[in-house]
């Protein structure tokens, strides 16, 4: 939640690979967080199991709970991811479903969401963040318009390039501006 004047934005990456460039770019996002930004990247993805609804009754596995409770505490959901198989990463997908419950109450429930990434094609993955923007509508969150940035990496770093970077900044920046109606 805000606290003071800081925007709390829990980023989940959708690649586990240590030398991900979308994990890169998440750290780049950190590091270069707009004033009174906080990026919180959300670790673990690849401890939680797959969404059974058998996991989740009295007791949840603790990795579950821990990304509930990461993305409860934030102001801001975002994804940073590349695309696998002209859609999201299933550890992403996997992590969206544990946050789409309890029914109508999950932590991703109202919360303004947006998907960015990049990927080594002409497409930068856009069809990953078409579809996780579209999972994340389905899910409760209140998908962000307009937010876009879906990076070609085929020509070389990515973070040198500095409309790629600019984009990435301004989708974050978009996201932390966007105006959240209070509830009545
Ligand atoms: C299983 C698999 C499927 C992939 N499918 C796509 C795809 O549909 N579209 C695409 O742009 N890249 C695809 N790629 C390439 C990834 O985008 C590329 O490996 C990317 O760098 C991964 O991001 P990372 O550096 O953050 O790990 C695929 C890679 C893997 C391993």
């Amino acid at each position: 939640m805000t606290t003071s004047n800081q925007t709390r934005v829990a980023v989940l990456v959708g690649s586990l690979r240590a030398d991900s460039l979308n994990r890169r770019i998440a750290e780049h996002l950190s590091a270069n967080a707009p004033e009174g930004v906080t990026i919180d990247i959300v670790e673990g993805l690849d401890q939680i199991p797959f969404y059974n609804e058998e996991l989740d009754g009295e007791t949840v596995p603790a990795s579950a709970v821990a990304l509930r409770v990461a993305v409860a505490a934030a102001d801001r959901l975002l994804v940073v991811t590349p695309e696998y198989n002209g859609t999201m990463p299933a550890v992403l997908n996997n992590a969206i479903d544990w946050l789409s419950r309890p029914y109508g109450a999950g932590a991703i429930v109202g919360k303004p969401f947006a998907a960015v990434g990049a990927t080594p094609t002409p497409y930068g993955g856009k069809w990953s963040h078409e579809h996780a923007r579209h999972s994340a509508t389905i899910a409760g969150a209140t998908v962000v318009e307009g937010i876009v940035a879906s990076e070609s990496a085929l020509n070389g770093d990515l973070l040198a390039d500095e409309a790629a970077v600019e984009r990435l900044v301004g989708a974050l920046t978009a996201l932390v501006s966007h105006e959240t109606v209070a509830a009545a």
